[in-house]
C-alpha cells in the first residue's frame, strides 16, 4: 500500500474521520514523516546517494498523488460547495504547481549527486511545504465547521 492511500484497517464511521479536513491532514502527517526521513537520511547519508534518492522518489510520488487529489477531486468539490474559497483555492492550484517544478529541480539535483545543493532544497522545500499544509488544514476546518452549521440549521421538514 501507498503511504498516502486509505487505510482501510483503522476506517472510522464517524464524520468527523470522514471529512475533507481528517483526510488531508492524514496524509499531510503521513508526507511529513517521509521529509523528516528523507532530510536525516541526506544529513546522515551525503557521500552515498543511492538510499536518498529511492526516498526522494517515494516522497515525490506522494507528494504528486496527494496534490493530484487534492485538484483533482477535493478542491473542485470544495469550490462548488463554498465559492467564496475560490480565491484561496487558486492559490493552493498555483502552490502545487510550484511544487511539482521544484521537485523536478530537486530530482535534477540529486541526480548530479549535488547532495549539498539537495538538502538545502529539501529544508526549505519541506518549510515552504509545511506552511502550505497549515493553510489548508485551517482552510477546510473552517469548512468543514460551516458546513455542519448550515446542516444543524436546516432541520427535515
Ligand atoms: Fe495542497
Ligand atoms: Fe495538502
Amino acid at each position: 500500500m501507498g503511504p498516502v492511500e486509505r487505510d482501510d484497517s483503522d476506517r472510522d464511521d464517524s464524520d468527523r474521520e470522514r471529512s475533507y479536513e481528517a483526510t488531508f491532514a492524514r496524509q499531510h502527517r503521513q508526507l511529513d514523516a517521509m521529509f523528516d526521513g528523507l532530510l536525516l537520511a541526506l544529513r546522515s547519508d551525503a557521500g552515498e546517494l543511492h538510499g536518498v534518492r529511492e526516498r526522494f522518489a517515494a516522497l515525490r510520488d506522494a507528494l504528486e498523488a496527494h496534490v493530484d487529489q487534492e485538484d483533482r477531486l477535493y478542491y473542485p468539490a470544495v469550490r462548488a460547495l463554498r465559492p467564496v474559497y475560490r480565491p484561496q483555492i487558486e492559490q493552493l492550484f498555483d502552490a502545487h504547481e510550484t511544487f511539482r517544478a521544484r521537485l523536478g529541480e530537486i530530482d535534477a539535483s540529486l541526480a548530479n549527486g549535488a547532495a549539498a545543493d539537495a538538502r538545502a532544497a529539501l529544508g526549505e522545500f519541506a518549510r515552504a511545504f509545511a506552511l502550505h499544509e497549515a493553510a489548508e488544514e485551517q482552510m477546510l476546518r473552517s469548512i468543514d465547521a460551516e458546513l455542519a452549521a448550515a446542516a444543524a440549521e436546516t432541520p427535515l421538514p
